[in-house]
């Protein structure tokens, strides 16, 4: 029987030593000392023996699992020390490793000039405002004293939602939003999309960005609205920049005009850029029709107001020379990164 016992020590020590992980371990362990393991069975035969014998083997046996148990041990703190070792080897960490650089990118050559209209316009004491691109039908044309008869609604120009509910084609219902909101003295802008309905080409797009402005207050004149204008064109232009207005209808406005400055290109002898005009066309403006203050609650016997759009596509493509409308919206990262 102590034979048999030592041998099996001796068993239990070759697999502890051939176990190459925790789990072989584990499995040895069970093999000797599992309740049906080797060692287990001694002792469950332990009855048919006299006392004496029952005596020396069962303190053979205990002996034989302490040694086995802490073998086992032993072993189990080798493993996990082999394997901190391995993972520390393989798993270094050169900090003295370049770090990968990833590409940095720069506002949208379309938010540039937005921040520069709305940096100018800020300085002069205006307010940045902004209302709904779905828009009802009153808002984006009735009280802007556009009828149902005017061209400008053709269903060719408007995405209509429904027959009262628009895709806003212009910035400028966001005037009536605004009188109806706040009382004068009133200096907002209003940047935002607009929608047409028209085909893509170098010049057109479904969607694209108006800044509405509009000043209203007692005393207002014409003077006002040009010496603003003029001043904001010089800001965005520089101080040399000349400007002119060319009389325009809006349903809008009265009376209306357009603003051109003077092509920097060629001052005003004509060339590519300014298509031989001499003269570039920036924004349409003027002083708000009185039915309209009417329309956004305002005694036009008291107040009056001037306004303007610009367009802010048209703005960009001069700042960045460009002539096809499409490269701001195509966002090719090749092309935007050298604006
Ligand atoms: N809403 C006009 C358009 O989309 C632009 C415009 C012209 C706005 C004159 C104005 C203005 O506020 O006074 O063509």
């Amino acid at each position: 029987m102590e034979n048999k016992i030592s041998e099996i020590v001796g068993a239990a020590r070759e697999a502890i030593s051939n176990a190459a992980d925790p789990v072989a371990l584990d499995a040895a362990r069970v093999r000797f000392l599992g309740k049906k393991g080797e060692l287990t069975a001694i002792l469950k035969g332990m009855g048919k023996l006299t006392p004496d014998e029952r005596k020396a083997v069962g303190q053979a046996a205990n002996d034989a699992r302490a040694v086995i148990e802490q073998a086992l041990g032993k072993k189990l703190d080798e493993l996990r020390a082999a394997e901190l070792e391995r993972r520390l080897q393989e798993e270094v960490l050169d900090v003295t490793m370049p770090g990968k650089q990833r590409p940095i990118g720069h506002r949208h050559p379309l938010e540039q000039v937005l921040d520069e209209v709305k940096e100018i316009f800020l300085g002069m004491g205006f307010d940045v405002v902004s209302g709904p691109e779905v828009e009802l039908d009153y808002y984006n044309f009735e009280a802007l004293n556009i009828p149902k008869d005017h061209p400008a609604r053709d269903t060719q120009d408007t995405f209509y939602i429904s027959d009262n509910v628009v895709l806003r084609t212009q910035t400028s219902p966001v005037q009536i939003r605004t009188m109806e909101q706040r009382k004068p003295p009133i200096r907002i802008i209003a940047p935002g999309k607009v929608y047409r309905s028209d085909a893509v080409d170098a010049t057109h797009s479904p969607v694209f960005h108006q800044i509405e402005g509009m000043v209203i207050d007692k005393g207002v004149t014409m003077a006002d609205l040009k010496g603003t204008l003029d001043a904001f064109a010089k800001r965005m232009y520089g101080e040399q920049t000349v400007t002119r207005f060319r009389p325009h209808h809006f349903p809008f406005t009265e009376p209306s005009a357009e603003m051109d400055f003077r092509c920097f290109a060629c001052e005003g002898k004509g060339c590519r850029l300014c298509k031989n005009e001499g003269w570039i066309e920036i924004l349409g403006c003027g002083m708000i029709h009185p039915a309209v203050l009417k329309n956004g609650g305002i005694d036009p016997e008291v107040y009056s107001g001037f306004a303007f759009g610009i367009g802010l596509e048209r703005v960009a493509m001069r700042r960045f020379e460009i002539d096809d409308l499409r490269l701001l919206f195509e966002n090719d990262l090749r092309f935007l990164g050298q604006l």
